[in-house]
């Protein structure tokens, strides 16, 4: 991409990262193959992002209803998301990456919330860009999570009926301090949003390929930002009202 093509980046790019297990099947692999080759794409296109300057990266790495799947399959999930976020500490330290986690964390092995807090600890002061993983996260669960909360703020007192807004409900999610997405991509052909962000995705670009997640190359990365740079963004207004900038 040149430089004139980086003033209309999207600032938070969110990824539905699909296909590892067809990938694999194509190939007479076992579905964790994919889910192994699948790691490496998420290492290109973390590394991709933060060196274009994207501000926040999101990526759904395990639904609420993944843990449905095979217990062989979860269990190997859990184990290569452990492996992967102990040897990505170095490479976010360096890159200046801040980690975040969105999702219900406490339904995750210990193990796993340990060496997460160990990489959001570490990471906590970086200024660079924000890599997400949503891990146990629907976003279903996580409006329903925000209601209760509000729920119990009400009852304290600690708030008012009246005070309950959008800018209100959105501190009460798990991406507060994120954004929303400009910019959706879902892999492998999948034309759904499979419970992530509902909220968040009101008005964000989507994008489809029919690409494998574990085949998504830098090219196609970056076909898919030159579409959303072609795309006209109009919030319910007229595109009249949009070249004016009004
Ligand atoms: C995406 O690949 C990774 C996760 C959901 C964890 P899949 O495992 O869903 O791959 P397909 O959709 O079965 O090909
Ligand atoms: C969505 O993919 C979840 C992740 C990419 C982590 P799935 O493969 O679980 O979605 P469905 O079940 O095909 O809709
Ligand atoms: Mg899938």
């Amino acid at each position: 991409m040149n430089g004139s093509e980086l003033t209309k980046l999207p600032r938070h790019l969110a990824i539905i990262m699909d296909g590892n297990g067809r990938w694999a099947e194509q190939r007479m692999l076992k579905r964790i193959v994919g889910h192994q080759r699948g790691v490496e794409t998420v290492r290109m296109v973390v590394e991709q992002a933060s060196a274009l300057g994207i501000g926040y990266l999101t990526l759904f790495a395990f639904s609420s209803e993944n843990w449905s799947r095979p217990k062989v399959e979860v269990r190997a999930l859990m184990s290569l998301l452990r492996k992967y976020i102990r040897m990505e500490l170095v490479r976010m330290m360096k890159n200046n990456i801040r980690f975040n986690v969105i999702g219900n964390r406490a339904d995750l092995p210990a193990e796993v919330n340990r060496i997460l807090d160990d990489a959001l600890g570490q990471t906590s002061q970086n200024t660079g860009m924000v890599l997400t993983l949503a891990l146990s996260y629907g976003g279903r669960q996580e409006i329903v999570r925000a209601a209760a909360k509000i729920a119990q703020d009400l009852k304290a007192g600690n708030l008012g009926s009246d005070e309950i807004t959008e800018t209100l409900f959105n501190q009460y999610l798990d991406t507060s301090d994120l954004p929303d997405p400009d910019l959706l991509i879902r892999t492998s052909g999948e034309m759904r949003i499979s419970n992530f962000l509902l909220w968040q995705l009101a008005y964000t670009e989507l994008y489809f390929t029919d690409i494998n997640w574990p085949d998504l190359t830098i090219n196609s990365l970056h076909a898919a930002l030159a579409d959303y740079q072609a795309r006209e963004r109009r919030f319910g207004k007229t595109s009249a009202q949009i070249s004016q900038r009004s």
